[in-house]
């Protein structure tokens, strides 16, 4: 496992050159803020890629969709029939992974073990598919189901076990409209680390649950027992420690909370005195909508309202930017934001320390000097 934070080629995948390679077996990389806040509706091309395991080939011809367990009628769906059979259905919607800001609760205790993400695990893309809402009604769902589980073609190396990729949401969420099984992205078909030729979008929960190179879908009264469902993407209090931690305990993950990130200025930056440009991003956690966004250059002691620069609108990011006189000296500046909900973020990333590293969404903090 060959872990870096540089921008490099990778012999297998074209990627873009702003790319950061964080792994280059399995690939996972991200793009720096600074590319990521140049598009609204992010780009195949530098959309981040969080894999567990080797990128599957999939034959198109030989590749089936399998709907099954309790259902009235079994299903084995080839593309072609997907599309011809269930009405297309697009949505624009923002897929954040559960490790993102890792790098932030890292610096409190360390997390051994898991890739140190920045705020790069996070794009916005225009999902086309159909809602797997109607691939259920087809099948038919048992009066029994709870949960629908879903399983990618990937398969997973750990010591000696050998498993694929999988995780469920409960149904109620499962037969919302916005749920999808995706072929498209932006306009293209998926790409293969993307999820070609079918992958499910979750908006509103952990990247996690959007299983890509789809195989299966089974209906079920419990949760997946995936090892990606039930022993890890697990929530635990900040006193457990990864020594004491019992990985059949914990909270499995599902929606995801409030954030916002400041795109730029970049930490440690220097600048000139004056009115200084911040920008960044807010996302809403699930069912809510950004309704404000705040930035504070004086420790949270008063903070300045941003203008958000698109109306806000479900399941999708919003930009924003605000502009703040700054004398010369060090400054830290602070970005939290409020939801639909009247909620905010938490202040300090120790109330949200957690020994693998997820859901950090306390105030984000990038300190900049001005001379
Ligand atoms: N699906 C499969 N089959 N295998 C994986 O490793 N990674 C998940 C999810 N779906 C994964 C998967 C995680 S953790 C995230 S955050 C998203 O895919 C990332 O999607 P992306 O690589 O298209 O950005």
């Amino acid at each position: 496992m060959a872990t870096s934070n540089g921008s490099a080629k990778h012999p297998f995948f074209d990627l873009h050159p702003g790319m950061r390679i964080r792994q280059h077996r399995p690939l996972n990389v991200g793009a720096p803020l600074e590319l990521i806040r140049q598009a609204f509706v992010t780009p195949q091309d530098y959309f981040f890629v969080r894999n567990h395991g080797a990128v599957p080939q999939v034959n198109l011809h030989l590749y089936r969709l399998a709907v099954t367990g309790r259902v009235q009628a079994p299903l084995a769906l080839p593309i072609g029939e997907l599309r011809a059979h269930f009405p297309p259905s697009t949505i624009m919607a923002t897929l954040q992974c559960a490790g993102h800001r890792r790098d932030e609760l890292a610096a409190v205790q360390p997390i051994p073990g898991e890739i140190l993400w920045g705020a790069e695990t996070i794009g916005n893309a225009v999902w086309r598919g159909v809602a797997l809402r109607e691939v259920l009604l087809a099948a038919g769902v048992g009066p029994e189901v709870r949960h629908v589980a879903f399983l990618g073609l990937d398969t997973i190396h750990k010591g000696s076990e050998c498993f694929g990729f999988g995780g469920s949401i409960p149904i109620e969420k499962a037969m919302s409209a916005e749920v999808l099984l995706a072929y498209e992205m932006n306009g293209q078909p998926l790409s293969p680390r993307h999820g070609f030729p079918l992958r499910v979008v979750v908006p509103g929960y952990i990247g996690a649950r959007s299983v890509k190179w789809l195989a299966s879908i089974v209906l079920q009264e419990e949760p997946s027992a995936n090892y990606y469902q039930a022993r890890t993407y697990k929530l635990f209090p900040p006193h457990v420690r990864a020594e004491s931690a019992d990985g059949t305990q914990g909270q499995m993950l599902a929606a995801l909370p409030l954030n916002a990130v400041i795109f730029r200025p970049g930490e440690g930056e220097l600048l000139k005195a004056g009115s200084i440009c911040i920008q960044g991003y807010a996302v809403a956690g699930e069912g809510q909508q950004i309704e404000r966004v705040e930035l504070s250059s004086n420790g949270g002691a008063t903070w300045a309202d941003a203008t958000l620069l698109e109306p806000p609108q479900p399941w999708t990011w919003c930009f924003w930017e605000v502009t703040v006189p700054l004398g010369p000296g060090a400054h830290q500046l602070i970005v939290r934001a409020w939801d639909s909900a009247g909620d905010t973020q938490p202040a300090d990333v120790r109330q949200v320390w957690n020994w693998k590293g997820y859901l950090n969404n306390a105030w984000h903090r990038v300190n900049v000097d001005i001379h």
